[in-house]
């Protein structure tokens, strides 16, 4: 349907775009939405979008989104922004926080389970028909420490204390208390944070300060016997010396949804190494992802429209 004089002209460059379509169809009528799934479209009609939707900024079209003023970003973190940030002004980003923290939260608790129990080698042994038991601690007399503690993070934290756990974390603005975490550090104060933790586990944005936060020296200072797990972004992490410490056992063990490289590539040795979990991308997809995204997308339009304040605004500036 083509629509006379829209309201707005939203171009949706996801692979979800269609249901978006169809979602704005019957609540905006007036809104048009075109549908960019590939680059062709996506060159075509970048040039009209009052607003974008996608997941990644296709940075490659930036020169010529000339009408763009907002970009609804949708998953939470927005560093695909990162080269073209100080062009980006003009633009109001949006984010879809708020959806992923109780997935997220579920990730890291089995993570946390199957790497402290280590079940990779109890599967093993199963396979072998192998009867080995053994002694454990439970995990209340194990630390966790959240390195990030926004609402993700906050989350992970409220849940492995009520699993009993003490509960660090670290975060910029530490003079407001966070529910759950017995020790709050600065986000200078990693060196102080890292020997406690028996599960270090990354929930920060990968912003100009995080990129390639946890190099060689971080990770020296986390206790051989601890363990990390990664659902911030795979850039936060130095991922050789990462590996290089999971290889000579400097650390004990990883579970990573996000890499360097996604797809992780076929030749990565993180693949298969017994003491690694790796997942793809996906410790933040909820189901009805597409339906709750719309819940904050559909009330930013209406604001939009309306010249309110939009909501889940995201600072370029800070990263978040
Ligand atoms: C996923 O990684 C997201 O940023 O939502």
């Amino acid at each position: 349907m083509t629509i006379e004089s829209p309201a707005l002209t939203i171009v949706l460059n996801h692979p979800a775009a269609e249901s978006y379509a169809d979602l704005i169809g019957v609540r905006f009528p007036h809104v048009r939405a075109l549908v960019a799934t590939d680059a062709d479209r996506l060159e075509r009609y970048i040039g009209e979008a009052d607003a974008l939707l996608a997941f990644h900024f296709p940075v490659e079209v930036f020169d010529k989104a000339k009408k763009l003023r907002w970009f609804q970003c949708t998953g939470a973190g927005v560093d695909s922004m990162f080269p073209i940030r100080d062009r980006a002004g003009h633009i109001k980003v949006t984010n879809a926080r708020g959806i992923h923290a109780d997935i997220i939260a579920d990730y890291v608790m089995v993570g946390v389970t199957m790497l402290h129990w280590d079940f990779p080698r109890l599967l093993r042994e199963q396979a072998g028909r192998k009867w080995h038991p053994r002694y454990l601690a439970p995990l209340a007399d194990k630390t966790l420490g959240v390195i990030g503690l926004g609402s993700i993070g906050a989350t992970i934290a409220r849940r492995a204390k009520s699993a009993g756990m003490t509960v660090v974390g670290s975060k910029r603005d530490t003079s407001v208390p966070v529910e759950g975490v017995d020790r709050l550090f600065a986000s200078d104060a990693l060196a102080d944070l890292l020997p406690l933790c028996d599960f270090v586990v990354l929930a920060l944005p990968a912003t100009q300060d995080t990129v390639r936060l946890i190099g060689p020296s971080e990770i020296a200072r986390i206790r051989p016997g601890a363990f990390l797990i990664n659902i911030a972004r795979g850039n936060v992490v130095v991922e050789d010396a990462l590996i290089k410490a999971l290889q000579t056992g400097a650390i004990a063990g990883a579970m990573l949804d996000v890499f360097e490289r996604e797809p992780l590539p076929e030749d990565s040795p993180l693949w298969d190494m017994p003491n690694v979990i790796a997942t793809p991308h996906m410790a933040g997809s909820p189901t009805n992802y597409t339906e709750r995204v719309f819940s904050i997308f559909a009330d930013n339009i209406e604001r939009f429209l309306n010249g309110k304040p939009l909501k889940n605004v995201v600072d370029l500036a800070r990263g978040y």
